[in-house]
């Protein structure tokens, strides 16, 4: 049994994975009262909710402590003082358990995790909070061939939500709005395999600040923003002539976004797989379920060697278990 812990940012969760099945997810978020994320907060919040979290995963696994052999951790990428905590946590179950702690990069996770569905060598659309990134494996390491050039498609629609008064995560709700709305034409900008959203944000807000329809900028603001993704993915599968297309991260939650990548895919003959919801926003089973690939190749540490790396990337980190 491998248990993860995730901690990065307004996640905490611990889950349980065993031969690459799951056992248990258990998550609970940090919700600030309004406006953004205050990172020693949200540590606090992980750091009141852990001890319960992890009684309820062991439950949930139906387990005993003693079964499990090592603790992933996600070490990195993430605000300092959520990382510290987690790490705190781990190292004091690791060490009280004899066990060695596994360091997982909380984005390749979320890579890792996609193909778990069933794709061998894909191209992976990554669309989280932070990070937007189109990557594909090549010579032991996870490559990125596009990324955004400002900030990622999910703090996009949150910073755009927070403007017209919704609060964090403002995307299920312009997913919502858009339903009602109709086409609009806003900037796109795609340049190679990289993208940027400052330019739409501007004009949304332009556009909003002249009284147009909330449900219209949603509209338009999904068929820009995600169009330019999938452009952007199938440029890099066109590239690297790879067949497969995974999606992640917590924006991959959007149906919109799946059924665009799908219709993609079936246009260049490419399959197409994305996770269930509880694995792509962010959770513990995806870091249990990479720290179990990497302890099986080696990848472990003693608890008091393993620190923190808040800005670690995903090509910095030797893949050594694929
Ligand atoms: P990172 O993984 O880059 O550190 P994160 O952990 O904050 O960022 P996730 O938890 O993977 O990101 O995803 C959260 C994001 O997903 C939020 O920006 C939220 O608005 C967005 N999101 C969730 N559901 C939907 C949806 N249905 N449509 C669009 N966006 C969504
Ligand atoms: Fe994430």
């Amino acid at each position: 049994m491998i248990l993860g812990i995730e901690c990065t940012a307004h996640t905490f969760g611990i889950g349980v994975v065993h031969n690459k099945k799951i056992l248990a997810n258990i998550r609970d978020m940090y919700r600030p009262e309004k406006g953004g994320i205050v990172p020693l907060d949200a540590a606090k919040h992980h750091q009141h909710i852990a001890l319960s979290l992890y009684q309820q995963a062991l439950d949930k696994a139906n387990i005993n402590e003693k079964n499990i052999k090592a603790i992933a951790l996600s070490n990195a990428p993430g605000l300092a003082p959520c990382l510290l905590e987690g790490l705190r946590f781990a190292q004091q179950k690791a060490q009280s358990l004899s066990i060695p702690i596994i360091p997982v990069n909380h984005c390749i996770a979320h890579l890792e995790i996609g193909q778990h569905e069933g794709a061998r060598d894909p191209v992976l659309l990554y669309t989280s909070g932070a990070n937007t990134q189109i990557i594909a494996f090549s010579s032991g390491k996870y490559r990125v061939f596009g990324e955004t050039l400002d900030i990622g498609i999910g703090n996009f629609l949150d910073k755009f939500a927070r403007h017209v008064g919704i609060p964090f995560p403002g995307g299920p709700f312009i997913e919502k709005e858009a339903k009602k709305g109709t086409y609009i034409e806003l900037p796109y900008t795609l340049k190679g395999m990289d993208v940027s959203f400052s330019g739409l944000y501007t004009k949304l807000i332009q556009l909003y600040n002249n009284k147009i329809p909330p449900p219209d900028l949603c509209f338009s603001l999904q068929e820009t923003a995600f169009a330019m993704l999938v452009e952007a993915a199938e440029r890099a599968l066109a590239h690297t002539e790879k067949k497969e297309l995974v999606l992640g991260g917590g924006v991959a939650c959007n149906t919109r976004l799946q059924e665009m990548c799908k219709v993609m895919c079936k246009e260049r003959k490419a399959r197409f797989f994305c996770p269930k919801k509880e694995f792509l926003i962010d959770n513990a089973a995806m870091i249990a379920y990479t720290g179990e690939l990497m302890f099986k190749a080696g990848v472990f540490s003693p608890p008091s060697q393993v620190n923190i790396e808040p800005r670690e990337r995903t090509d910095e980190v030797d893949v050594t278990w694929k």
